[in-house]
């Protein structure tokens, strides 16, 4: 390390407390001197000892447009400018957020009416458990307040939304989840089907669990259902055949809003511009940050829609002014990243580049690890996927969890100058490059993966 990285590793040891970080590991040393990323152009960063890496994760699947874009740069540059700040309480604007929300509006699906701003993934979701809540408060049904979610749903971090997660070691000695907040079955097929069920009576399944939830705990009771149309840090699992069409239907029957969190799925990464799109989904409200700005700024949006907007404004007289909003929200240089990025992802052809590249990832993926004795299954769509890690495909056996085999694997791959990610729940090596991503980088990335997990293997068979 160069004298100026030492003096970074050990203010920021001194004074960082870290995300997802073993606190004890890291202030004595155990866990090694943190990575201090310095630069960053296309799907590949630079560490500051000259290292590079292909971000096989476009961070936390949120730089979609890739590294180095310096029309958004400049665009954030020109707004700072311009105007680095005003709030956009009591009908304050901009012109880049009046624009920005005409175009969320127009391109989000189902039908949308407004949108609501904030600076991440969980305060949107916060929001959007407030809009439920307050939808049903107007309109005169105030004991329909519960949210179901589901298992290994991942929603955010904070009270609210991470209550929503349905992970217990996000919960764990944080006092989650709050009142309230249900979850319901995984739709993931490799580990929750019976014995010689299809794919599409599991997901008939699923929904009649979903129905029988609602029906227990009283439909006047459940106001929501919140879900992503692609389950994300859960394991990136796409939903089975017709889960989605059956979901929806117990959630029109019970009169329960749906919220697609499109926050990994938003603007492209599923090869559609969003996941509702591609499953037929039709949201209520829909959860909107990382690919918005592609992290070059923190904004997040909750995209209305009609049904819901409409009992909001019809409730104003009678309740006055809505109560809730960020210093933050609207931000303008957050709306003049968004719009420059969307100018890219609509340029670029974003979603068409992940859904062509998406399907040579998914082959090459199925291809190269499908048949491998530690590998139960190799799932995925567009530049999102995974690839399961069991001790035995045949019975389904999991690994002894003190193997850490999936972190084993991301490891030999970052000593190879990839990441890819070893997901939080179960032995999982988890892909999300940018959207940019070409095919040949698509080549390099599943070779360096294999070698990792041959490596890997050859340990556990010795
Ligand atoms: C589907 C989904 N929703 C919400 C969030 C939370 O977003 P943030 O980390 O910006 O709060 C994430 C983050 O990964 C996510 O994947």
């Amino acid at each position: 390390m160069s004298t100026n990285s030492t003096h970074t590793a050990t203010l920021d040891k001194a004074s960082v407390l870290h995300p997802f970080t073993q606190l004890k590991d890291y202030a004595t040393g155990k866990a090694g001197d943190p990575t201090i990323v310095d630069t960053a152009k296309g799907i590949r960063i630079k560490d500051s000892t000259g290292r590079e890496y292909i971000d096989g994760f476009a961070g936390l699947y949120c730089v979609n447009v890739g590294y180095g874009r310096t029309e958004v740069a400049e665009a954030i540059t020109k707004q700072a400018y311009r105007l680095a700040y005003y709030h956009s309480y009591a009908a304050h604007t901009t012109d880049e957020l009046a624009i920005l929300s005409d175009r969320l509006v127009k391109m989000a699906p189902g039908k949308m009416s407004k949108v609501f701003y904030g600076m991440s993934g969980s305060d949107a979701n916060e929001t959007n458990a407030k809009l439920v809540w307050y939808y049903n408060n107007l309109r005169g049904k105030p004991g329909k307040k519960k949210i179901i979610s589901r298992q290994r749903g991942y929603h955010g971090c904070s009270v609210v939304s991470g209550s929503m997660t349905g992970m217990s070691f996000y919960h764990d000695h944080m006092d989650l989840p709050v009142a309230n907040i249900l979850h319901t079955g995984v739709p993931h097929y490799y580990w929750g089907s019976q014995e010689g069920e299809t794919e599409l009576e599991f997901s008939r399944r699923r929904a009649s669990e979903l129905e029988a939830m609602i029906l227990s705990e009283g439909p006047d009771t459940v106001g929501a259902f919140i879900a992503e149309p692609v389950l994300g840090t859960g394991g990136i699992t796409p939903p089975p055949e017709g889960y989605w069409a059956a979901i929806q239907e117990v959630l029109r029957k019970y009169d329960v809003l749906l919220i697609a969190d499109e926050v990994i799925t938003g603007f492209g990464r599923t090869g559609a511009l969003f996941g509702s799109d591609k499953y037929s989904i039709e949201p209520d409200l829909i959860t909107v940050a990382k690919g918005l700005t592609s992290a070059y700024f923190p904004l997040s949006g909750s995209i209305v829609g009609e049904k819901v907007y409409k009992v909001l404004e019809d409730g104003a007289d009678r309740v006055g002014a809505f109560s809730h909003g960020y210093t933050y929200s609207g931000h303008p240089i957050g709306a003049a990243a968004a719009n420059a990025v969307l100018d890219i992802v609509e340029r670029e052809n974003l979603p068409g580049n992940a859904h062509e590249v998406g399907s040579y990832f998914q082959e090459q993926l199925r291809n190269t690890f499908g048949h491998l004795p530690i590998v139960g299954e190799v799932r995925g769509v567009g530049l999102m996927a995974a690839i399961e890690l069991v001790a035995d495909p045949s019975s389904k056996t999991r690994f002894e969890p003190q193997l850490k085999v999936g972190a084993r694997i991301s490891k030999a791959a970052r000593d190879r100058g990839l990441i890819a990610r070893a997901m939080p729940h179960g032995d999982i090596l988890g892909f999300a490059p940018p959207l940019i991503t070409t095919r040949s980088e698509i080549d390099e990335i599943v070779q360096i993966a294999e070698t990792a997990v041959r490596e890997v293997m050859d340990e556990l068979s010795r």
